[in-house]
């Protein structure tokens, strides 16, 4: 997204304040990009961020034969009328570290009787599996077949609704399922589903297309599906992974930040731990102040975990105001198996963070213990001093900077074009919060 930098040097030890805006979330855009293959019309998308992301399902869209332009800053206007097939060196070439490519397998069933995932034998998405999303497909009687260049799939017989239970509440397989479902014949029931509020936002944005979707307690989704879709024209949900990020920002600076379109629906969660630790914010109509009101933070014991828990996305910037509490801490990843690898270079920078890579028992525990988690025990305060680090994913890579921003001294940190893929500008951002830097390519 512009970002030729590949470093960010900074002097930390200043206090971050000042006004910023979020805009659209990442993880609703994306979706809702490929939502636009379903319909037979054009759909608007507004509110988009400028972020890589967005290119990367902008390129692949486009590599399928639809139409993406900019009617104007923050709006993308999606034409799926010249849908076509692609390849899978094209679609490996432009999909990159991106997870988003395996939503494209239902719309692309329905429009053109196969899908490919490619390169699934490689790291290329990453560690996370995808048998959620294969399973599901299969319900719908997809027929999946692997091969040396990757997946592909295909529905001789189309797509029809499935029962469908999912192992875990899947983010992303539950996506599939409804993107999926939308068009196939008769209806799919849903069970353990995510009900993030960016899955929320998605389903509004295929019910503005024309699809029958309704949910109940318990999780439980279902679709009815529709032979046509037609367009959209939507304005994404606000970015709530951005939001608690900057909030993060303002409470290990000491600082104080306004975050333009911050939602509290969205955010709630989150801005109970926000306070516990000791962190003030006032929620108004436009956005959320965020600040450090004085005194000693507070540490806290923590579980991420599903919507309405404190999403796993928060836990990373949130360590970073913890090496500042007084106390001990506890973060308990319940949804990932490895995200804590982050913590490893904020110690070199002086916290003094130890990862239980096999979980912790505690008796406050809320979420029951899943097979997968790690715990972080955080004690503190420990000053934090400039050091040279690189980062190593999005998340973790905010952490970084704010890390380095509380630092006593000078930071280097390197590997910053990952963040633009879900930090819309936030080097601009920095300046305008008066943080002190120099960029180096
Ligand atoms: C989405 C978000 C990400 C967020 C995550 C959890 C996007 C682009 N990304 O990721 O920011 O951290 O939700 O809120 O929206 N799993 C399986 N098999 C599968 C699919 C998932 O075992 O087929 C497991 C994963 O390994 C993980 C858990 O389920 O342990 C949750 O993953 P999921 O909710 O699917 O995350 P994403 O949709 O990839």
């Amino acid at each position: 997204m512009g970002l030729k930098a590949d470093s960010i040097v900074i002097e930390g030890g200043k206090p971050l304040r000042g006004r910023i805006e979020v805009r659209g979330a990442k993880n609703l855009a994306t979706k809702a990009m490929v939502a636009s293959l379903l319909g037979d019309t054009p759909s608007l998308l507004q509110d988009v961020p400028e972020i890589s992301d967005v290119d990367v399902v902008s390129r692949m869209l486009d590599a399928y034969g639809v139409a993406v332009t900019s009617p104007a800053p923050g709006e993308l206007l999606l034409d799926p009328v010249n849908v076509a097939r692609s390849h899978f060196e094209t679609i490996d070439a432009l999909a990159g570290s991106s997870r988003i490519p395996i939503l494209f397998c239902g719309p692309l069933l329905h429009r053109l009787g196969e899908a490919l995932i490619p390169d699934l034998g490689g790291c290329r998405i990453g560690d996370r599996p995808i048998d959620f999303h294969m399973d599901a497909l299969r319900a719908f009687g997809a027929i999946v077949d692997k091969s040396y260049e990757g997946i592909r799939i295909t529905a001789p017989d189309g797509l029809r609704g499935a029962n469908i239970e999912l192992p875990f509440p899947s983010v992303g397989a539950t996506e599939q399922v409804l993107l999926t479902a939308v068009k196939a014949k008769g209806v799919t029931e849903l069970k353990n589903a995510a009900i993030e509020p960016e899955i929320m936002d998605l389903i509004a944005v295929l019910q503005k297309m024309g699809a029958i979707i309704w949910t109940e307690a318990n999780r439980t989704i279902f679709i009815e599906g529709v032979d046509q879709l037609s367009g959209y024209t939507h304005r994404a949900i606000s970015d709530r992974n951005e939001a608690a990020s900057w909030a993060a920002a303002a409470l290990v600076t000491r600082g104080d930040i306004f975050v333009g379109g911050a939602k509290q629906q969205d955010l709630m969660t989150f801005l109970n731990v926000f306070r516990k630790v000791g962190g003030a914010f006032d929620v108004r109509e436009d956005g959320i102040r965020f600040w450090h009101p004085g005194g000693a933070l507070k540490p806290v014991q923590v579980e991420t975990d599903v919507h309405p828990g404190f999403m796993t996305d928060w836990q990373q910037p949130l360590i970073v105001a913890l090496t500042q509490a007084e106390g001990v801490s506890v973060v308990h990843e319940t949804v990932y198996e490895n995200r804590f690898g982050f913590t490893d270079a904020l110690n070199d920078m002086g916290a003094d963070i130890v990862v239980h890579r096999d979980g912790l028992e505690s008796v406050t525990r809320r979420v029951p213990r899943r097979k997968l988690e790690q715990a972080a025990v955080v004690t503190g305060p420990t000053p934090l001093h400039g050091a040279e680090v690189r980062v190593p994913d999005l998340r973790g890579g905010f952490s970084y900077l704010i890390a380095a921003l509380a630092a006593q001294g000078r930071s280097r940190v390197s590997n910053i074009g990952i963040i633009s893929r879900g930090y819309e500008h936030f080097v601009e951002k920095l300046e305008a919060l008066g943080a002190d830097f120099t960029l180096e390519a």
